[in-house]
């Protein structure tokens, strides 16, 4: 069972800054100690291996050959255990500490970027794309785990093995210390001069992995689409190419560490060389002992291979920062602030709904919609007639705040839209999508979703029968626990849509906003869900937008759109009492149906 896990206590946003080490520090809060931790049993199991070498000069030095007794023999041999299990134990302490540290970090980094994107605008996800999100919330988090798993832990142990082990030859023979260490400088440069390098192209391939994943993204959700239109060899080679470019780009970013590995692996090679030579030299001239000249030799390696490894951590590192960029780029993006806003009720609103000379564009756009005004009265119902495009839905998007208008006013109750708490006006508005999305969930947890109360199966059988969907459901193998989706029945369009309606008439909303809810039901069906709706739309406010005009006409309001433009308003009968849209429209429905009957009665003759 997954652990209860709360909402991140504090916020990741403290953590986003330019100074990248920093932010890193930042998002470490609530670990530091741990992560300390690790860092301490690094330079115990560092001292360690130094003090085996010093043992070992000491042994070879002062006791070898000197006529000591068993006993001290088998102490020194006792302290060469102790502290290789010393050194061991430490070193296994420290990963394990380190890597406690990561994953909680990761952890708490993958469920705020999910916390968040649930809570960010509608504008920012209509300009992002879903595989550039998946991406960040797993490749780049994991790139994020890996700099305090393995790179920032590397590179501590890097920084003490060389302090501690410098320290040591410079207390036996500080010409020797100074020697072992001249390449070092050089060896910085070269590794530095690579980090500039590997994060350019890191960061292109990560791009490039974000675009690829998008693409597979897009083509898994349109695969019916694709099959349709046939089009799956122009899918795998648009798949294809992306995927090559990635390689080329993964190519380009390896090209970087195999010319940084034989670089380093020269320098380093040549300064062991070097150092070797000269501390034998000094060893046969009796400057040093053998002893003194055996434990340089073992010390030696441990400033040296690091060092190497010193260039390799510091370009992985610089992975590590640029997905840090990446994610931090999500946290920045601002939240849609629900709780904003000083309108809040105790109760549910009425319903008065007051568009005055509204006018509104996506994103600094083009404006969709030009001069709406209209009442709504309370429990009455308002239906939207229009061609596609004319702004049906990007009208009653703005009531839940989905979307500001940007003109003009809308009034709720008499007091304006904006004022009001964006959590308080979706508690009180129940919309059924244009294209409802269920999960992959069972039926009953689809249709009593976002009900935060206890629901008993009458009522939920209640709004099913409601929506003309309750027998459907029965007829399932599992009835209402059947799964929807990937592992269970999969619905056909009108019933997806029915399960829509169930779900937002058991939310039991003051305001009702059916985007054309009944466009994928046949003609019986929707006169079913009409009559059933008619006695659950009293008392509600409801905003119907549908093509047919027998689902539109008992409405109080009828509104004609085009081109986000009211052309025509009033109910049923004002309008077929004037030459106009409405009436043509009526009449070309009318003629079809009448057809429509006449050949059925032909065939049935
Ligand atoms: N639009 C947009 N950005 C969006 C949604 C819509 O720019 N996120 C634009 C569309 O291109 C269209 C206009 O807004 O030109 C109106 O769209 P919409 O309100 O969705 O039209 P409807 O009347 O709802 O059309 P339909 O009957 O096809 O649902
Ligand atoms: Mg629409």
């Amino acid at each position: 069972m997954a652990p209860v896990i709360k909402k991140p206590d504090y916020n990741l946003i403290n953590a986003v800054s330019d100074n990248r080490l920093l932010g890193l520090w930042r998002m470490m809060t609530g670990y530091r100690y741990i992560y300390l931790a690790a860092t301490i049993g690094l330079g115990i199991a560092a001292l360690s291996k130094t003090a085996t070498y010093l043992l070992l000069r000491y042994f070879i030095d002062d006791i070898l050959g000197k006529g000591y007794g068993w006993q001290t023999l088998a102490l020194i041999g006792l302290g060469f255990v102790g502290l290789a299990l010393f050194e061991g134990t430490f070193t296994f302490l420290s990963g394990r500490l380190a890597a406690q540290t990561a994953e909680g970090v990761a952890l708490r980094l993958r469920n705020y970027l999910y916390d968040h994107i649930q809570r960010l605008t509608f504008t920012y996800h209509d300009r992002t794309k879903t595989g550039e999100l998946l991406q960040r919330s797993t490749s780049d988090v994991e790139a994020v785990r890996r700099f305090y798993a393995d790179q920032a832990i590397a590179l501590g142990r890097i920084v003490l093995l060389f302090v501690v082990n410098f320290l040591a030859i410079w207390t036996l023979q500080r010409q020797l210390a100074v020697l072992s260490v001249a390449v070092v400088p050089v060896l910085v440069l070269v590794s530095v001069f690579f980090f500039g390098r590997v994060s350019k192209r890191y960061e292109a391939y990560q791009e490039q992995d974000a675009e690829l994943q998008t693409t597979l993204q897009e083509n898994l959700s349109g695969v019916r689409v694709v099959k349709a239109f046939a089009r799956q060899d122009y899918e795998i080679g648009k798949f294809e190419q992306e995927n090559w470019e990635k390689y080329q780009r993964g190519r380009r970013l390896i090209l970087m560490h195999s010319l940084y590995w034989p670089s380093s692996d020269i320098l380093a090679g040549f300064q062991m060389l070097v150092g070797f030579v000269i501390g034998a030299i000094m060893a046969i001239n009796g400057t040093i002992t053998v002893g003194t000249y055996l434990a340089y030799a073992g010390m030696v390696i441990w400033i040296i291979w690091p060092m190497r490894n010193l260039g390799r951590i510091i370009v992985q590192m610089s992975a590590g920062l640029v997905s840090y960029d990446r994610v931090c780029e999500i946290i920045t993006e601002e939240e849609e602030p629900l709780t904003e806003g000083s309108i809040k009720p105790a109760g549910h609103v009425r319903g008065e709904i007051v568009f005055d000379n509204v006018s509104f564009a996506y994103n600094g756009g083009e404006t969709v919609l030009n001069d709406i005004s209209f009442r709504c009265n309370p429990g009455e119902r308002v239906a939207l007639l229009g061609s596609t495009g004319s702004g049906k839905t990007s009208l009653v998007n703005l009531l839940p705040r989905f979307y500001e208008y940007t003109g003009g006013s809308i009034t709720l109750d008499g007091k304006e839209l904006k004022d009001y708490q964006r959590r308080y006006l979706r508690s009180q508005i129940g919309i059924v999508e244009q294209e409802p999305f269920l999960f992959s969930r069972s039926i009953r947890e689809n249709i009593t979703y976002g009900v935060l109360r206890d629901v008993s199966d009458e009522e939920v059988y209640a709004a099913a029968r409601a929506a003309a969907i309750h027998d459907v459901i029965l007829s399932f193998p599992d009835g209402y626990n059947t799964q929807v989706g990937e592992r269970g029945v999969t619905l056909s369009g009108g019933q997806k849509q029915r399960v829509a309606i169930a779900r937002t008439l058991l939310r039991d909303p003051r305001i009702l906003i059916l985007d054309d809810a009944t466009s994928s039901v046949d003609t019986e069906t929707e006169g079913a869900i009409r009559q059933a709706l008619t006695h659950l739309m009293q008392g509600r406010s409801t905003f119907i937008i549908a093509h047919r005009i027998q689902t539109v006409m008992y409405a109080e309001l009828i509104l004609v759109m085009d081109h986000g433009r009211i052309i025509q308003s009033g109910t049923h009968d004002e309008l077929m009492a004037q030459p106009g849209a409405y009436r043509r429209i009526y009449e070309m429905q009318a003629r079809v149906e009448d057809e429509l009957q006449s050949e059925l009665q032909a065939t049935a003759d």
